[in-house]
Formats: C-alpha cells, structure tokens, sequence
C-alpha cells in the first residue's frame, strides 16, 4: 500500500501520514480500565499537510504536528486528534501547497515563505499550568488548549522566549518550575543557547543567553537537584553547507563532546565545559548528583541515528545503535558504562524522581533486531539502572511500540501504569496498551483499541484529571 504523498519510503509504512482529524468518543476496550487511571495521554508526531516539493527530500523530523489524546475516565476511553495551527501550517492551508522546504531549508522555500514561520512543532507535547504545549526545538512552544487542542497561538513568555525553545524541558518536581533552553538562539547555526525558567504559573523568572562550543543539535538536556547540563555533541548545524546543497546538520565523528554544567538560575560566568570524545543520545532518561560527579542515565549510541555525515551518507543501524548507557561526568571527563545493551529509543522516569537518585527507566526497545529494520520497537522494557536487572513484555513480530509514559498510583516508583501506543503492522491496527508498570512481564491489562491506524510518532505525555 503506497501512501498519499507516493512512494517515499519515509512517508510509508509507520509513518504514511494520518492526514485526518476525528473524534471518536467511546473506544473499544479489551480487558478493564483500572478505576483509579483517570487522565489524557498526549502524543505528539509529525503528519505534513502536504508533501515536499519534488527536488526536496523529506524526513520524519520534519512533518506537520498533530497531537493524539486519549482521554481515560470511568474505565471509558475516547481519542481526539489535531493538526497543530502553527503559523507553517495556516500560511501552506492558505495556499493549498508546501511553501517551506524540508526542515525550512531556504533552498526550497517559496516566495510567499516567511522564514521565520518555519515551525512544525512536531516533537513533545508538554502540560504546564493550565496550558498544553506543542515543542519543537527549532521555534517557540506552540499554545493548546488540554481540552479541546485548539491551537491557542505561539507563546514566548512575555519575549522572554522568542526563538528557538526545546522539546524537552524539564519540570523540577519541588518547585514546578520549567526549566528550557534554546539553541541557535542568535540566528540559524549561531553557538547561542538561551537558558530560560518559566515558573509554575507560566511567568518568566529567569532568562540568560550562553555559548556552545559550536552550534550542535542539542535535542535535550539534563537537570539535577541543583544544576543544569547542556550537551554538545557533534551533529553540527552548518549553513554553509546546507546552500551548497549539502546536509544542515551533519554527524562530525571527529569532534570533541562537551558538557556545559550550570548551577539551575546561572549565568554564563558559572558554566564550565567538560570534554569527552564523540559520543551521542537524543534522550536522557534522568540525572542526579552522586558526590562530586554527575550521573547522566541516556539511550547512548557511538554515533547520531538517522542524521547524514557531512558527505551526506546516512549511518548504518550498527553503528548508530542505542543502548541504555550511564555517562559519569567528573571534574575532568566523562566516562561511559552500559546499564543494559538493548536497544532502547525514548527512555523515561516516574517524573516524581526528575534530577534524584532514582532506580527504574521505562522504554520501549527492540526484542527482535533483524537487519534493516531500524524503526520497529517492539518490547517495553522497566530497567533498574543500579543493577542492569529488566523486566519486559514483548509486543510481539510487526509490532512498533511508542513512547511509553508512567502514570503515578502509589508513592513507589514502579506503582502504577505504563501506557503505549502499538501499531500491528501485520493487522495494520492500533491501540495504547495499558500495563501494571511493576509487572511488564504478565503484559497489558487493558487494550484500548483506536479506530483507525495511529502513525508513529514521537513523544507523550500524561496529564491526570483535574
Ligand atoms: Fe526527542
């Protein structure tokens, strides 16, 4: 079956785009709902409106947000889905074509492209306040109402974060404030790295501007009880490069990595780099201080995934494949251990332990890595990142598993659910899994099955019932 947008193979298969917005107010449910699991989950992914122009090559990374939520109450469950109205996606509505090239590569854009609209936000989708917020690291948070996802407009906190802003911020669990960066935030490719914290209430509180080493993707960051950590690791945004036709960013294996570690509320007078060799995650799972050292749990792999080297060619899963690694940083370096070699894609935390001492990462990984498939996670996984010890279920073959997300019961931080969205790749059916967190292995206790065919996505969220 060839997807709406032809044969690409980055618009088929797990992601051919949805290109639908429902609702669908009662779902079907296998198993029971447990009475105390009373929320929304969130997922956030990319579904274009229209597909690149003909000499321009799409990727995943790039394509329209559209937000998933599957609201649970009462042991009932419904789902509503919809596009995020970012300023990309009215301007192209408008014209009833793509203006913006892939990624927002000026070399494609159309006249009528404002540049400074380029924003998909595609990536997370994040609760603060009284507000949703569509993330996508390359523009500002994306306003949404939980209830009903009308977009509510771009939000900059008062100017305090106009540009760029991460798609993962963090929320310190005492205060409840927003801790968030941006990179490139003097201008595309700029080394500029805003460091922002929104309080609780949404008000801007602190706001200063920093410089990497060179202008890395830095896709996420990392926050401790008392610090902040922003890693610099070589996929390196070139300009240059991208008008000669080359790739924007680019994996450069033979640079160093840093990590820029800040006290929470510093300035630039209180960062200090400390280096390591290449080394790459889009993800970290948790970070706590331990001593005088820093412990940064991620999903760690030798070199980027799915990112070109600086000629263009695209690494091999092998060389670019995730385990669930510990990176140790000192005073003077890094130093890496594997926690559990599989292959682990979005690994998260019982959020209550955001920056603490903590013992249990929930991801979804690959039970069954045969070659060539490289975007089929097909087990969820709880690992003890103090004794490597995992606990599992397996989906099963053709299965491609999201983001899993823990949903508090009990005060311990494996008491409670764990939700999954599950395509069937064999049925070309999905549902979101709802699992005892604490007992992976006896599989889901609910299935909630969606009425259509769920695209793979990137990250979730819960938001529990007021
Ligand atoms: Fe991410």
């Amino acid at each position: 079956m060839v997807g709406p947008f032809g044969n690409d193979p980055a618009l088929n298969g797990y992601y051919a785009p949805f290109h639908a917005e429902l609702d669908a107010p009662d779902l079907v449910v296998e198993g029971s709902l447990p009475a105390g699991l009373a929320g929304t989950f969130y997922r956030n992914g990319p579904d274009p409106q229209f597909p690149p122009h003909a000499d321009d090559r799409y990727h995943v990374f790039d394509g329209d947000g559209m937000v998933f939520a599957v609201r649970i109450a009462h042991g009932k469950a419904s789902l509503k889905n919809r596009w995020v109205r970012t300023p990309k996606f009215l301007a192209e509505r408008a014209a009833g074509k793509r203006l913006f090239g892939v990624f927002g590569n000026p070399r494609f854009n159309e006249a009528e492209a404002n540049p400074m609209d380029y924003s998909t936000a595609n990536t997370h989708i994040w609760p603060h306040g009284d507000k949703l917020y569509a993330l996508m690291e390359g523009c500002p948070p994306v306003a949404m109402d939980p209830d009903s996802l009308d977009t509510l407009g771009s939000e900059t906190f008062g100017g305090a974060a106009a540009g760029p802003f991460t798609a993962h911020p963090k929320t310190c669990p005492t205060t409840g404030d927003l801790h968030a960066f941006g990179y490139s935030a003097k201008g595309p490719a700029s080394t500029a790295i805003r460091y922002n914290i929104i309080d609780a209430h949404g008000r801007p509180t602190h706001t200063t501007f920093l410089d990497q080493p060179y202008c890395s993707m830095m896709h996420d960051f990392m926050m401790t009880e008392n610090f902040v950590i922003f890693p610099c690791l070589p996929v390196v945004i070139d300009m240059a490069r991208a008008m000669r036709g080359g790739p924007m960013a680019a994996w450069e294996g033979n640079r160093t990595s840093y990590f820029g570690i800040m006290p929470k509320g510093g300035t630039a007078a209180d960062l200090r780099w400390v280096e390591s060799d290449a080394c790459f995650m889009f993800h970290s799972a948790n970070a706590f201080e331990r001593g005088d050292e820093i412990v940064i749990d991620v999903a760690g792999s030798p070199r980027a995934p799915l990112m070109p080297g600086a000629d263009g060619s695209l690494p091999t899963h092998e060389e670019s494949r995730f385990a669930m690694r510990r990176w140790v940083i000192g005073k003077t370096g890094m130093r890496a251990e594997t926690i559990d070699p599989l292959d682990v894609q979005f690994p998260r935390i019982d959020d209550r332990r955001q920056g603490q001492p903590y013992r249990a990462t929930y991801a979804n990984g690959t039970a069954r890595p045969t070659a060539g498939r490289t975007d089929g996670f097909d087990m969820l996984a709880r690992i003890d990142v103090e004794s490597g010890a995992r606990d599992s279920f397996d989906a099963g073959d053709g299965a491609y598993l999201g983001e899993p997300v823990f949903v508090p019961r009990g005060a311990a931080e494996t008491d409670g659910w764990l939700l999954a969205l599950k395509w069937d790749q064999q049925r070309n059916e999905s549902a979101l899994l709802v699992m005892d967190a604490g007992h992976l292995a006896d599989g889901p206790v609910a299935i909630i099955r969606m009425p259509a065919r769920i695209p793979g996505g990137f990250h979730c969220h819960w938001r529990p019932a007021a």
